[in-house]
């Protein structure tokens, strides 16, 4: 199919869930293996030496992610989202952001990223055509970041890496903090204080119960809106309008002018409503709720010689059949089977 054509049939073809909820954004893990092992992902004692990663002939290549990504652009995808596990572990990723920032219609590639080889990477990235990182930092305290991150890495080397991110400019850069109670809650003022005015954003999360096996518990999660208020407190914000139709974090700005912050609340307030995520594993499996059970495999299609029109034909049925809304539900649901986070990249 010609660029021009995939473009053309998008006005039309639009994919609409049950909901009506449009499809807009393709999540794309490329590794599902990481250098960290944060216990509420990864944790250490299941994710272990001898624990059976993807092989790269069971990982998509980067030929196969082109050409799904071509096609889920052609039914309304505007922005790409690269994540892992850590992304940066996949060899030659700049490679694969050269080909996806040639498509027609991505307005915007971003990539979640712990940050460890940011440093190194960075400049390269840029010139491959990639928008803005992500980076996840869950504390400046050496020993809290270390309980974090399952004792891997180091805060340092990570503030290396956003350095070395602003300097490239792959801005804006936003900072993921998961806020796990008794654990980093006290890390959040410090990370407010050590980036306001610098322009990068620090977005907390709330600590959720995705995958099964961080044995999460509501009392764990630190309600964005008690964080709100003891940011306030000290700095005064006020909120900001959303970027775009179905933000994900809730923005407010420091009244004396010290830059952004972000709070993404999925347990306290879901936003179920406005969801237009896809998640395409590096494996090939597309889900389409960050909490489902399974997704619809297009790798096996894909390698046994499946056309676009076919691959297309997938990925509309799954889209139109969608009814996810996890979030919403959670109170009646919790539990059950769970694709894990490090799989689908969050
Ligand atoms: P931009 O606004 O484009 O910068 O991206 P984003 O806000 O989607 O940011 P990012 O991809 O970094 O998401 C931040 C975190 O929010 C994720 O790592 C998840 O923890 C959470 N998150 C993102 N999308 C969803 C979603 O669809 N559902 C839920 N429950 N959580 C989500
Ligand atoms: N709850 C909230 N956020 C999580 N992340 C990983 N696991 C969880 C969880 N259980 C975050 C990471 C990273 C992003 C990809 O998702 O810290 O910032
Ligand atoms: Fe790796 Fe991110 Fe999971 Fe931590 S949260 S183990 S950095 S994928
Ligand atoms: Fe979207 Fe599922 Fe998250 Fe709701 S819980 S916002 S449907 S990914």
């Amino acid at each position: 199919m010609s660029e021009q054509s995939i473009i053309d049939m998008r006005g039309e073809t639009a994919l609409r869930d049950r909901r009506r909820r449009p499809l807009r954004d393709l999540r794309i893990s490329v590794m599902d293996r990481c250098n960290f092992r944060c216990p509420y992902c990864m944790p250490e004692d299941k994710y272990h030496e001898h624990f059976q990663f993807l092989s790269s002939s069971e990982r998509l290549s980067f030929d196969e992610i082109f050409r799904l990504a071509r096609l889920f652009v052609s039914v309304g995808v505007e922005k790409l989202r690269i994540t892992g596990g850590e992304p940066l572990l996949r060899p030659e990723l700049t490679d694969l952001i050269g080909d996806l920032a040639g498509i027609a219609g991505i307005d915007d590639i971003a990539l979640t990223t712990n940050g460890i080889l940011l440093a190194q990477h960075a400049a390269a990235l840029k010139a491959a055509g990639l928008s803005r990182v992500t980076v996840s930092l869950d504390s400046l305290d050496d020993e809290v970041f270390r309980r974090m991150s399952g004792g891997r890495g180091s805060k340092d080397r990570v503030l290396e890496g956003i350095h070395e991110a602003v300097e490239a400019g792959l801005v804006p850069i936003k900072i993921n903090t998961v806020v796990k109670r008794g654990v980093n809650e006290d890390s959040v003022l410090p990370l407010v204080e050590h980036f306001r005015g610098s322009g990068v954003i620090v977005r907390f999360i709330e600590y959720m119960d995705v995958g099964t096996i961080n044995h999460w518990r509501r009392s764990d999660t630190v309600p964005s809106a008690e964080l709100l208020q003891r940011i306030s407190a000290r700095w005064p914000v006020e909120p900001v309008k959303p970027d775009y139709h179905g933000e994900v974090a809730s923005r407010y700005r420091f009244v004396d002018g010290g830059g952004e912050i972000g709070f993404i609340s999925s347990v306290s307030e879901p936003f179920c409503g406005s969801c237009t995520r896809a998640r395409l594993s590096s494996d090939g499996q597309l889900f389409t709720c960050l909490f489902a059970s399974s997704g619809i495999d297009l790798k096996t299609p894909m390698r046994a010689g499946a056309s676009d029109e076919e691959l297309l034909a997938l990925i509309g049925r799954s889209w139109n059949a969608r009814e996810d809304r996890y979030s919403e539900l959670r109170a009646e649901r919790g539990g059950g089977e769970k694709v894990e986070m490090y799989y689908i990249g969050g």
